[in-house]
């Protein structure tokens, strides 16, 4: 077991949270004039005058039924982008402490980390994108609070090794994060189970891919309710909106529907794998686990800028650890996969 309360900031620890209006009456029914909101109403119309519940009860009740975890194991942020930065502020001492990423991997970690000024400790993935786990265990400091684990990780598209990320749970007395913000393109169902386990592991879900509520700005992060309440002690008191809140307990009753888009995407994903693997300048298709592909190509720059010419947008990954000449593909529909291949044969035409 690791100890939580001694990894933490010793501010951290010690501070007192702010107590919003609503954390002392539970309930909808009252007349509500403790938090100088509007009384008469919002503009426009649409009963958005009051502030929104500071614990969102219901999406974590709804979560916490879905996925046989207790309301304190889950905390519900302004994307998992939030829970990425409070977790960092959390545990990690400016100028003193740090983390350790696995590049390629996905930017806000070391955006973040940078922000608070906190060192980021960089052990890239090997050439198949897969973890170096002596490496990693090698390069560890006293000072290092958070490994970030992205699996399936962005912008490669793989899950990562499970063996290692358990080699790494059972050898860190720091945090480790799995970002599982794809899990759900993958055929396994990732490491909620373990919270059991390992009280120092945090996972981060996100409904932006999968769910398809990108817009409305809501993430998770699953741990050990020692971390769960440090985080829900730092955030800003009102940190999911109300609309967002409504939109979440509502998608979360209709899983299904989820689960039917994710098929189609797997779905579109295989075509375009076997469509792109036959453009000759194509040389690697690298196998995804999520709603997108790494794709290495001849000349990525050219193909991207002729792409954007054509109003395709993609995003150039070539300037990447173990990424050269490399372009990633998110899913479209049926219609935009079938335009981007007509694209590309065009650039093949033209070339
Ligand atoms: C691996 C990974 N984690 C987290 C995020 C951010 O998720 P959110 O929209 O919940 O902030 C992204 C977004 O692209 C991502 O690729």
């Amino acid at each position: 077991m690791v100890d939580i309360q001694k990894l933490l900031r010793k501010n951290i620890l010690e501070l007192k949270p702010y107590s919003s209006a609503r954390d002392e009456y539970i309930g909808n029914i009252g007349i509500f004039l403790d938090a100088n909101e509007n009384s008469f109403g919002s503009i426009p119309e649409g009963k958005l005058n009051r502030y929104p519940d500071p614990h969102q009860r219901v999406i974590k009740e709804k979560l916490a039924e879905i996925r046989k975890l207790y309301l304190e194991n889950i905390f519900i942020g302004n994307g998992s982008d939030e829970a990425i930065d409070l977790l960092i502020r959390a545990f990690c001492e400016p100028g003193k402490d740090s983390i350790l990423i696995m590049p390629p991997t996905y930017g806000m970690y070391k955006v973040a980390a940078d922000i608070n000024n906190i060192k980021t400790i960089e052990v890239p993935l090997t050439s198949d994108f897969q973890i170096d786990t002596e490496k990693v265990i090698g390069s560890i400091t006293k000072f290092t609070k958070i490994i970030f684990i992205c699996s399936p990780n962005n912008p490669s598209g793989n899950l990562l090794n499970s063996k290692s990320i358990s080699s790494i749970l059972n050898f860190f007395n720091g945090i480790v994060i799995v970002d599982e913000a794809y899990i759900d393109f993958s055929k396994i169902d990732g490491w909620i189970d373990k919270l059991k386990v390992f009280n120092n592991l945090v996972v981060l879900q996100t409904f932006s891919k999968a769910w398809g509520l990108a817009n409305i700005r809501v993430g998770i992060a699953f741990g050990d309710e020692n971390i769960i309440s440090i985080l829900n002690k730092i955030k800003y008191p009102y940190n999911v909106n109300g609309v967002s809140q409504k939109i979440i307990a509502d998608a979360l009753s209709a899983e299904y529907q989820k689960n039917i888009i994710v098929k189609n995407i797997i779905s579109e994903r295989e075509i375009l794998i076997g469509k792109l693997q036959k453009l000759p300048f194509v040389e690697t298709v690298f196998p995804s686990d999520s709603n997108f592909l790494l794709v290495k190509v001849n000349n990525a720059n050219r193909i991207y800028n002729f792409l954007l010419r054509n109003k395709i947008i993609v995003r150039n990954r070539s300037n990447m650890i173990n990424c050269s000449e490399c372009l990633r593909f998110t899913i479209g529909t049926d219609i935009e996969n079938i335009t981007l291949i007509e694209t590309l044969k065009m650039y093949e035409e033209e070339k």
